[in-house]
């Protein structure tokens, strides 16, 4: 049917002959659906997988109805079989905290805000929390400068010292830092000015920052986009801005994502980001009362190939079905990538910046159906919206969504609002599952992957295909950490692989390096002609812990009233937050 409305239209035939025929043999056809079944116990604000059958949950401190220890509870741990939550106990207020995961499999949640509405929890500003996933319902969060000593390998980048609905100058942290610290570029540990996040003010929380094959990193904010040598502390490359003025950052949030990295493109970077809004980020403009819910966002995505002659030839720019802010870009194991959550109009932040909220919203039309994007397919017929399924329930400011090992996209959270809240829109705790047609059908399996999984190393699955099974494919993927809808890390590596003639085992070799995929957590999918298995979870690399300096370590921590003196000297009159030995 599609193959027949292209030769009509399409003045490409073959190469939209091809493009058609690829796409039939690799995606699995069928329906989509669409289930609410669970409750996330604390809104999901921020959201991760940790292992495969649990996800990590942060909110902020509120009135949540999920207690524990006699007080309200700000994280819990979801099961992703029982679709029930369990408290967790972190020490510090999560709120706009970011997370990654160490190469040891370690989740490390870092940054948040001062207790602001439930008097529990410490100041969770210049925090560092470390997890260890557990399927047996024992693993707690730990907030100790002694784990924060012990790890690292994340960098984190920008931010600022204090809570603003746009950065500005007053409050910017315009600095990344690693973690575990490093004596790099004169710092012994101490954050490391980026000029960058000078220039990108305001609209600059949450920049995009992507680890390239290269080792380089990919980095976009507001209108602008760079390639950044973290080793020398330089921009190798600046990068042509986003066309047509569309800002990116929160709270002019645009979603976005490194497309899959295979053997086919030899491993050849390129990103995609998509929405956002072209409003001026003036301080003046961002006053109370002046914007409006009603301001429409972008339709735009933007998409780049990060080599030489992807980079001459700029920006390609195409445009979604509808416009959205504050989207989430999931990955799925097929390749493809599914836009979720977010609104129509309006803005990422909550509070009533603008002159007409919606209860504390700033943004209203909330974006109910998803839409999907083939990179593969010819231009113009990458996006579609045919038989996605339409929700009820607005995601937006604070909400969330992933991949699960299964490969179905959860999708939770959304909360505008200071405290727990049941008018339009509400704190959102109900869960909802929506899964891909190939769901529905016959699922490859396999057993033999081992705990660790190293770079070019060869492992061999026994596999059990589906009947007739002909293209068969091995991809990892990292599911990332969401928040604010940016997925950080999300990651999909195409591995290389041979099926014996019997068609029973696989021969798998690891990824080719660790800039391709940073050592850690990846869930391993077979597919056999788009048909994913079940995701199981390794860690790429030996599992070692990443290196540790000491002295750097030292003195980041001595160093850290810096930033206590700054924010109580800006909140007079307001408790003093204490930065207690478990609060770094
Ligand atoms: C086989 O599947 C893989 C992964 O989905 C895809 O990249 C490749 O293009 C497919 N090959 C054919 C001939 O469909
Ligand atoms: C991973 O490393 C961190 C920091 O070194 C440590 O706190 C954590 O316990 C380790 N996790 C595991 C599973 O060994
Ligand atoms: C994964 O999804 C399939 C449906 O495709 C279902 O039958 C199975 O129980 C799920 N497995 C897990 C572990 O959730």
């Amino acid at each position: 049917m599609k193959l027949s409305s292209a030769f009509l239209f399409r003045p490409l035939l073959i190469s939209v002959l091809v493009g058609s025929i690829a796409t039939q043999a690799q995606y699995a056809s069928g329906q989509w659906s669409l289930v609410q079944d669970g409750l996330s116990g604390v809104s999901a604000l921020e959201l991760a997988v940790v292992s495969e059958t649990t996800v990590m949950i942060f909110d902020k401190v509120e009135s949540n109805p999920l207690q524990t220890n006699g007080h309200v509870a700000w994280a819990a741990e979801l099961n992703l079989v029982t679709r029930t939550v369990r408290p967790l106990n972190p020490a510090s207020n999560t709120w706009c905290g970011t997370g990654s995961f160490l190469s040891n499999g370690t989740m490390v949640s870092s940054a948040g805000t001062a207790v602001l509405i439930v008097p529990v929890g410490e100041n969770g500003l210049a925090s560092i929390r470390l997890f260890d996933p557990c399927e047996d319902g024992k693993c707690d969060v730990i907030e100790d400068q002694r784990a924060r000593l012990e790890d690292g390998s994340v960098l984190l980048f920008g931010g600022s010292w204090d809570a603003g609905v746009i950065n500005n100058p007053t409050i910017h942290n315009p600095t990344y830092e690693f973690f575990p610290p490093k004596n790099i570029h004169g710092h012994n540990g101490t954050p490391i000015y980026s000029p960058f996040l000078q220039n990108t003010l305001n609209d600059n929380y949450f920049p995009f920052v992507i680890t390239l094959p290269d080792g380089n990193l990919f980095i976009a904010a507001n209108t602008q986009a760079m390639i950044f040598d973290w080793k020398t502390n330089k921009e190798v490359r600046s990068l042509p801005g986003i066309p047509n003025g569309v800002r990116i950052s929160a709270p002019l949030s645009a979603g976005a994502t490194l497309l899959p990295l295979t053997p086919e493109n030899n491993y050849t970077p390129e990103v995609l980001i998509c929405g956002g809004s072209t409003i001026s980020d003036d301080l003046a403009v961002w006053k109370p009362g002046i914007l409006s819910s009603q301001t429409p966002t972008s339709d735009q995505c933007v998409r780049m190939l990060l080599n030489d002659e992807g980079i001459a030839a700029g920006w390609q720019v195409e445009h979604m079905p509808e416009p959205r802010t504050m989207g989430e870009l999931i990955l799925l194991p097929d390749g493809r990538v599914t836009i979720v959550n977010g609104a129509h109009t309006g803005f990422g932040t909550s509070g009533g910046i603008v002159r007409d909220p919606i209860g504390l919203s700033d943004s209203d039309h909330p974006a109910f159906t998803p839409v999907l994007y083939d990179p593969i397919a010819p231009l113009g017929k990458r996006f579609t919206q045919e038989g996605l399924p339409t929700s009820d329930i607005a995601r937006l400011y604070h909400s969330t969504s992933s991949l699960t090992p299964n490969g179905t996209i959860l999708l939770a959270g959304s909360n505008p609002n200071l405290d727990v809240e049941t008018h339009l829109y509400p704190t959102e705790y109900r869960l909802e599952w929506l899964s891909p047609p190939y769901m529905e059908k016959p699922r490859p399996t396999y057993t033999g992957l081992p705990k660790t999984f190293d770079y070019n190393a060869k492992i061999t699955l026994d596999v059990d295909l589906p009947a007739g099974a002909e293209n068969v494919s091995v991809v990892i993927m990292d599911f990332g950490f969401a928040t604010h809808g940016v997925h950080m890390d999300q990651r999909l590596v195409g591995l290389v692989s041979e099926l014996s003639d019997d068609k029973t085992k696989l021969t798998v070799t690891g990824p080719p390096s660790a800039t391709i995929y940073s050592p850690g957590p990846a869930y391993v999918f077979v597919l056999a002609d788009g048909v994913p298995s079940f995701g199981s979870k390794t860690l790429i690399g030996t599992g070692a812990q990443p290196p540790l300096d000491e002295d750097a370590l030292a003195n980041v921590l001595s160093s850290l009233p810096l930033y206590w003196d700054k924010w109580t000297a800006a909140h007079p009159g307001e408790p003093v937050p204490v930065p207690s030995a478990t609060s770094a």
